[in-house]
């Protein structure tokens, strides 16, 4: 693993932001792989700012991201689709139709997970896969658990989640208890990873992650197993 070290968020973002933007630059065909919370706002208003820019073109850009809550479509403000359209794909020159996550409304979840898990292999590989990581050091809707759960899967979201989310929704009895989630195959399958990791209230599980025993209790120290992933993370999140 590569740790970049940043002083804050606001640098997190912009070295997190310039890793996509080399990828785009040297293959403008790309397949990205995305991820929605806090800690990534900050990355998506870099590219966006880019693309405004005319440094960057996302014509030919397919992006798949990595989980969506089950029970809520992309018209609710809290989906993970709409937060996507928000904090990207409106503002960049992408085709919607080349923008992909799981249907959170499908009437056969199950189904659903199989086509989505389909759809990530017909891609032909993600190229970068980014990352935020969860207070529990959940990567996706990966929870902690008593083993790694390989592909695409729908999940119930552990207490401690929901808890987290919480903040973004108006009371926590709406925050949704399922998820639709990429698995820890999909994730380990992409070419590059990017993990970032801001705040000094993630440096506990921070550190597991890196330096810990590789653990489905801790699902964020499987990347230890990854050839190619770099955590851009500022000093409050690397030392508490
Ligand atoms: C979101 C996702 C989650 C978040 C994680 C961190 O698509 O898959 O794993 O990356 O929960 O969220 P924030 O950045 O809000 O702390």
């Amino acid at each position: 693993m590569k740790i970049i070290r940043t002083k804050n968020s606001d640098e997190m973002s912009r070295k997190a932001a310039n890793i996509f933007f080399s990828k785009l630059i040297s293959k403008p065909s790309a397949v990205l792989g995305l991820a929605t919370g806090g800690t990534v706002v900050g990355l998506y208003k870099n590219l966006i700012e880019s693309c405004k820019n005319g440094d960057l073109d996302f014509s030919e850009v397919k992006t798949v991201n990595l989980d969506e809550y089950v029970g809520i479509g992309s018209e609710n403000g809290q989906s993970y689709r709409y937060y996507m359209d928000n904090n990207l794909f409106n503002q960049v020159n992408i085709k919607r139709e080349n923008t992909y996550l799981p249907n959170g409304l499908a009437g056969d979840i199950s189904a659903e997970c199989a086509r989505y898990n389909e759809l990530i292999e017909s891609l032909g590989g993600i190229d970068i896969q980014l990352l935020g990581l969860g207070l529990n050091g959940h990567i996706g809707f990966n929870e902690p658990a008593d083993a790694f759960a390989s592909v695409v899967h729908a999940v119930d979201l552990d207490e401690s989640t929901i808890e987290a989310n919480a903040r973004f929704f108006a009371d926590k009895n709406d925050v949704p208890k399922k998820a639709i989630t990429m698995g820890i195959q999909n994730i380990m399958r992409a070419k590059k990873i990017v993990l970032c990791v801001s705040g000094k209230q993630k440096s506990k599980i921070l550190n597991e992650v890196l330096f810990g025993d590789i653990t489905p209790r801790v699902p964020g120290s499987v990347l230890q197993l990854h050839r190619n992933v770099i955590v851009v993370a500022d000093e409050d999140a690397l030392e508490g």
